[in-house]
């Protein structure tokens, strides 16, 4: 969460600072803000998205080459200007912006009340730039001494970039827990919570570590640990393109990352099927192969979408490799002491490769001697640099809030592995093994047919967007899929959704089913087919309306339900792939009709780097 921007160079860094600001706003939109360097250092901050800003600064003097820039998702203190970044402490010394918690901040503040010190804003990050301040004058050392000694006693995680009033050509960054990259230039550095703002100009990054502080002036980086041991920057080529993270023709990012699923699945599978589609190879995972076909369990721990990836993972493997498979919350597992042994596996998957929880689950099983296999989207995030081995989803960016292409891509590498597992444990047979993988090669073109239904899919979108609530229902490898569904209605529309399996409708939730009661049924052809049918037999007895999705040329449902949406048919463990895409594209259009922010939903942000 937060978005942090920074530049030290020739240039006029104002615009530098708001186009990234701009490609970081996915991170949070509470309220952005910059600093600039130019004889004093002046800070605009603005509650609401980058566009106010921008209008706030108007015409004021935005000089400097030396600057720094945040975008919000608060955490403590409400939206609005006075909790804004950047932060100034109290004399005027430090400047600052931050990404992450000051767990300690309550204790840190006392101190500094008792010395003198008073706040204007309720956050954590004031508290640290004034801790900052107060080392730097008592202690009379330089800036970098003071940041460090500071954040030798700060408990939490941080990303942050400083400039101190003092040493004006220079810029202070750090990191623990929350990213942070450097873009080397020409007599010029950048900075940024992830490449998006520094792409345009180098593809020269330094991914920085934890505990990592960086002192960057215009013409010089000098990169050490909190400790003062000298560090060696490792200079890598970012791959990251700015066609990537255009919206291009697209009116929403969403729409664009929806209709980009049969190239962001293909380019999971790229490489790692053989041409005559007989053989999944998954370099990523190789040297953890035998530790994968004799482990006693997978546990996949995850968090919202990619949680509902690992329960399609969960089916996947117990069917096809059999085995036992624990899906759990990243959240809960790593408070609860769960038993973990050295011959678990333990899989985490994540589109962004920060998400805290998930971060943290890894370190704890990592520790208990689990071996940890990561599928992660963001090539040299977090979670990838704390596994043992992975496969990267190669999905492209994912800029929308709402996880779509992510997610269908997340699900093809689980399948990969599930068949590759099991092909080598000898529990999936030689036949199934080159039916499925012929199945995945051809998910790319059926995913096309259902994309050309986009129009009565907003038909059907039309009839329900003043729903206030939605059941979602599926069974098997579908119940996965009802979830996800009702995640994406309810994160971007704000109607009440909840995802079931459809046999447990009858213990309790069959009593919300009226006539204003959308009921979205994922009912395609599979064992449990008849089951369901009698399950939207039992929506349709209380008048429920029912959405079902369905295999093509299905006529049973057809004649109950009260809309149906075809999918091509497919084996029944690939089905997820293609019936999630009409849920994806029917809440982006209630979303759209109801005049909420598709891209950026209230309240949410892309990536959860606190707890
Ligand atoms: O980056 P991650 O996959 O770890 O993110 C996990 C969740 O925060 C994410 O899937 C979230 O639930 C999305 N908003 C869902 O659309």
């Amino acid at each position: 969460m937060c978005g942090i921007v920074a530049y030290i160079g020739e240039r006029k860094a104002y615009p530098i600072l708001i186009k990234g600001l701009q490609r970081l706003e996915y991170r949070g939109y509470d309220s952005a803000g910059v600093a600039l360097v130019n004889g004093s250092i002046n800070s605009y901050k603005r509650m609401g998205k980058v566009k106010d800003l921008e209008e706030f600064v108007g015409d004021s003097s935005t000089d400097g080459t030396i600057g720094i820039g945040h975008t919000r998702w608060a955490t403590h203190g409400e939206p609005n200007d006075t909790n804004a970044h950047p932060h100034t402490s109290m004399n005027g010394k430090f400047t600052l912006v931050h990404n992450g918690i000051i767990e300690n901040y309550a204790h840190l503040k006392k101190e500094l009340v008792n010395r003198g010190y008073d706040f204007k804003s309720e956050t954590d990050t004031e508290v640290l730039v004034n801790f900052i301040e107060n080392i730097y004058l008592e202690q009379k050392v330089d800036a970098e001494l003071a940041v460090r000694v500071a954040l030798s006693k700060v408990v939490g995680a941080y990303g942050l970039v400083i400039s101190c009033a003092d040493e004006k050509d220079k810029l202070i960054a750090a990191r623990k827990g929350s990213p942070l990259v450097i873009g080397v230039g020409q007599n010029e550095y950048f900075l940024g919570s992830d490449a998006s703002p520094i792409i345009e100009y180098t593809d020269q990054v330094i991914y920085m570590n934890d505990e990592d502080v960086a002192i960057l002036t215009k013409e010089d980086l000098v990169l050490k640990n909190i400790q003062n041991d000298a560090q060696k920057p490792k200079i890598q080529k970012v791959e990251l393109t700015i066609d990537e993270i255009d919206k291009g023709d697209y009116e929403h990012y969403m729409l664009k990352e929806i209709y980009e699923q049969p190239t962001s699945i293909m380019d999971t599978i790229r490489g790692r099927i053989t041409m005559d589609k007989s053989k999944i190879f998954l370099g990523g995972i190789n040297d953890e192969m035998q530790k994968l076909t004799t482990a006693k369990r997978i546990i996949i721990v995850a968090c919202g979408t990619s949680w509902h990836a690992g329960m399609v993972g969960e089916y996947l493997f117990e069917e096809f490799a059999r085995v036992p498979v624990e899906v759990e919350y990243a959240s809960e597992f790593r408070y609860r002491n769960p038993v973990i042994n050295s011959d678990d596996v333990l899989i985490a998957i994540s589109q962004s490769g920060e998400t805290a929880d998930t971060l943290a689950a890894i370190k704890m099983a990592k520790e208990q001697g689990a071996t940890i296999i990561g599928i992660c989207n963001v090539v040299g995030s977090s979670i990838p640099r704390e596994t043992h081995a992975g496969v990267y989803t190669h999905a492209g960016v994912e800029i929308g809030v709402a996880s779509t292409k992510a997610f269908t891509s997340q699900v093809t590498a689980l399948m990969m592995m599930a068949f590759t597992i099991g092909q080598k444990r000898g529990s999936l047979y030689d036949e199934l093994y080159k039916q499925l993988i012929n199945e995945l090669t051809l998910v790319p073109e059926k995913i096309k047919t259902i994309l050309e239904k986009t129009a009565d899919i907003k038909d059907i979108a039309s009839l329900y967007k003043d729903a206030n609530n939605a059941l979602y229902l599926g069974r098997g490898y579908l119940f996965p899929v009802a979830l996800e569904g009702a995640l994406k209605l309810k994160e971007i529309s704000y109607i009440h959704a909840e995802g079931y399996p459809a046999a447990e409708m009858k213990h309790g939730p069959i009593a919300l089913i009226d006539e204003n009661m959308p009921v979205f049924v994922v009912a395609t052809k599979d064992k449990s087919y008849e089951k369901i049918v009698s399950n939207i037999q039992e929506v349709k007895a209380r008048n429920g309306k029912v959405i079902a999705v369905v295999t093509e040329g299905d006529t049973t449902i057809k004649k109950m339900a009260d809309h149906v949406i075809e999918v091509p048919d497919c084996h029944e463990a690939i089905a997820p792939l293609l019936t999630v895409i009409p849920l994806q594209i029917i809440s982006y259009h209630i979303a759209v009709l109801r005049g909420c922010d598709v891209d950026q939903p209230r309240n949410l942000a892309k990536s959860v780097t606190v707890e």
